[in-house]
């Protein structure tokens, strides 16, 4: 049980270079991990979800070594990967496990996938089925983990998504680079192009059409080691761009985010509600990244559509919070997704948020929310469901409240965010820290 910290009397203050992002830190691995040569990777994220990856490549005979944040990978090529003596155990991490079922898929041997009970929940059917268009073998149990991928060669497939999920995409791509002949894959809406980018810079060939939805990746490529240096991330950042929006006289900066604009929805979100941010961008090559200065603000209800959703999707629970400070009502419809990610966020965010006496509504793909209701406190335990977004979504929620609350499985935060309390600590005068 942890004790958050309640509402700082002058706001938040002060400047923070958030850690890295976790979608990009899982992808360098991967892909430093089928590349030749050497891959350093600096600013890596060492949260729970992107160790289970390192992990899982080392038991595929990949050497890896890290010291802190920056780690070194021995690339084994895009056949030389061995058979692990075990099962991966990926722990909580779904961008890990989807993505190696597509790196896996391609490889001269058996492997067995597995995982903590959120991700034994999650869907990955999603996966083996375009993966089986291009010949992949996977046995899933139920449609779930535990998964076997039986290695054989590929062939390359022409492939029309049915979801909106770069997770899928990313395994599809990490197939085709070891099938026969070229692939194409459709995106239903554009997704977080990560994998794309990185891949190009090691020496890869795949383009996206000007559509942004169109995909076709060359095979064989020869893979080149590479020096990343990992951006922050705007998934963390948002949590205290979202708390410097909604404490009364705040202003932050955060420094060197990742601003890959398949990302920046929130920032759109916050823009179209009245919310206050500068955006000073940075030269960087591959992904675009710059500091934001984030200052509170008054806001006004927002409506998202299906469209809005990629962009934004791992915001949501964040979004919600800031509906809920909004002098109007907001709908939210389209993301139909949240209900299969960590928990069914749909259901998770409405839970906390009623428990403040926020007027939300949950809705199949999303929810409605009143922001003109005064919030009303129902109790002061709250919990996080295992789930890192909603943890840390309830402690910026208790900024805006003068009873202290107590955070049931506070510790999911460490799967994307170890130094979450440490760095909100740094935004706060050091005479407001009470946790
Ligand atoms: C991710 C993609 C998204 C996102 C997840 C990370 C990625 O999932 O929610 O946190 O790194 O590719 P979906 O692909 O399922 O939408």
């Amino acid at each position: 049980m942890k004790t958050l910290i309640t509402r700082p009397a002058r706001g938040l203050h002060g400047s923070l270079t958030v850690p890295g992002d976790k979608s990009i830190s899982h992808r360098s691995l991967m892909i430093g991990a089928i590349s030749h040569g050497m891959t350093t990777i600096q600013h890596f994220l060492p949260a729970a979800d992107c160790l289970s990856t390192l992990t899982a490549l080392q038991q595929v005979g990949v050497q890896i070594t890290r010291q802190a944040t920056t780690v070194q990978v021995q690339g084994r090529g895009l056949t030389g990967l061995i058979a692990p003596k075990k099962a991966l155990q990926m722990g909580n991490a779904g961008t890990a496990t989807r993505l190696l079922m597509g790196l896996l898929a391609g490889q001269a041997f058996d492997s067995t996938l597995i995982g903590d009970a959120s991700l034994s929940q999650r869907p990955m059917a999603r996966v083996s089925e375009p993966l089986q268009t291009m010949g992949a073998e996977l046995t899933l149990t139920d449609g779930h983990l535990p998964v076997t991928i039986h290695g054989r060669p590929l062939q390359g497939t022409h492939y029309d998504m049915t979801v909106a999920s770069a997770q899928v995409k990313s395994a599809l791509i990490l197939a085709a680079l070891q099938a026969k002949t070229p692939s194409t894959i459709v995106e239903q809406l554009p997704t977080r192009d990560h994998t794309e980018r990185l891949l190009n810079a090691f020496g890869a060939k795949i383009t996206t059409a000007v559509d942004h939805r169109t995909i076709t990746v060359q095979p064989q490529p020869q893979l080149q080691g590479q020096t990343v240096t990992v951006p922050g991330d705007l998934s963390s950042a948002a949590f205290f761009i979202t708390a410097a929006s909604i404490v009364p006289g705040s202003k932050i900066t955060l420094k060197r985010v990742g601003l890959n604009p398949t990302r920046t929805g929130l920032l759109d979100v916050l823009a179209r509600m009245g919310g206050k941010i500068e955006i000073e961008r940075l030269q960087n090559p591959g992904e675009p990244l710059g500091n934001l200065t984030v200052t509170a603000a008054k806001l006004q209800p927002i409506d998202l559509t299906a469209a809005d959703i990629p962009a934004v999707i791992d915001e949501l629970p964040l979004v919600a919070l800031l509906a809920a400070t909004a002098d109007g009502v907001s709908h939210i419809s389209g993301a139909g997704e949240l209900r299969v990610k960590e928990t069914d966020r749909i259901s998770t965010i409405c839970t906390e948020l009623r428990k403040l006496g926020v007027a939300i509504t949950a809705q199949p793909d999303g929810f409605i929310i009143d922001g003109r209701q005064p919030w009303r406190l129902q109790t002061t335990q709250m919990d996080s469901h295992g789930d890192h977004r909603i943890g840390m979504m309830v402690a910026i929620a208790a900024l805006r409240l003068t009873t202290s609350l107590q955070l049931a499985q506070a510790t999911a935060i460490n799967i994307s965010y170890p130094t979450f309390f440490e760095d909100l600590r740094q935004l706060l005068p050091a005479t407001e820290v009470l946790a």
